[in-house]
């Protein structure tokens, strides 16, 4: 099963994972980052850019995990905008080494092979930062999605649309499709970690974390993965069956260990 980390707060877990990116980096200078947008993972990009003196990003490249389809590169909210804003601009990784999903009509019919040659040319993605939708979703798999899924075209969920409307002028703005990552190429990474902040993700963290494994919460997926850590706040930690366990885990973890 993954590993469960419940924090006090998400500045707390973003120091975590920026701790196992930069150790991360230090033994593998080429390291290959899988990035993820939305509200999760800013504390992690924002405590990564206040360390940025620690890490030699020269050699690090990055994935994102989806973009919009048919949304101008140039728009202030395509992926390709926010990781740039986000990550690439702080922390000073090369834009030529950070990969968005290709998400223009023109090439859309390729653009997922396209992508997941890039990853394996890269030689696979090292550690893949993940958020969860409130529908369950990983990346943009949305329910429904394929365990053994690659790099592909989706259409969003009236869910989805709506979560994401806070960042368009309206909900009729947010795009219909989006290209993502598959479930199968997530599993790929070689360590997942999953942020959830807030009682609006405690149902999906439970059913992703303690519920039965099924394309329904494409979440589940991580119990399938070999080493995924999922670190939550309390509310987010709500609906954990076992979290008394997680907590004495936890406490008892081997100094040795990372995350
Ligand atoms: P959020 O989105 O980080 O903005 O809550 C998570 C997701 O949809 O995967």
């Amino acid at each position: 099963m993954a590993e469960v980390i419940i924090v006090p707060s998400a500045d707390e877990a973003g120091a975590l994972v920026a701790d196992e990116i930069i150790a991360l980096i230090a033994a593998k200078p080429s390291a290959v980052l899988g990035l993820a947008t939305g509200s999760t993972p800013l504390p992690v990009y924002r405590a990564l850019a206040s360390r940025r003196d620690e890490m030699d990003l020269s050699s690090v490249s990055a994935f994102a995990l989806d973009e919009y389809v048919g949304l101008p590169v140039t728009h202030a909210e395509s992926y390709r905008s926010v990781i740039t804003r986000e990550v690439v601009e702080p922390l000073g990784l090369k834009p030529s080494r950070v990969h968005v999903p290709n998400g223009a009509l023109e090439t859309i019919e390729h653009a997922g092979e396209d992508y997941e040659a890039a990853i394996e040319e890269a030689g696979g993605i090292d550690l893949q930062i993940l958020g969860i939708g409130t529908d369950g979703h990983i990346g943009f798999n949305e329910p429904g999605s394929s365990f053994a899924s690659r790099t592909r075209v989706k259409t969003l969920t009236a869910q989805t649309r709506r979560d994401n409307a806070r960042f368009f002028a309206s909900e009729d703005e947010v795009p219909m499709h989006c290209i993502t990552q598959g479930l199968g190429t997530i599993q790929s990474a070689r360590h997942l970690v999953l942020l959830a902040f807030g009682s609006g993700k405690a149902r999906a963290v439970a059913g992703a974390v303690e519920g039965p494994v099924t394309a329904s919460l494409p979440g589940s997926a991580l119990q399938l993965h070999r080493r995924a850590t999922v670190i939550v706040d309390e509310e987010a930690a709500a609906e954990l069956a076992n979290a008394d366990y997680y907590r004495h885990a936890y406490a008892n973890k081997p100094s040795w260990q990372g995350l």
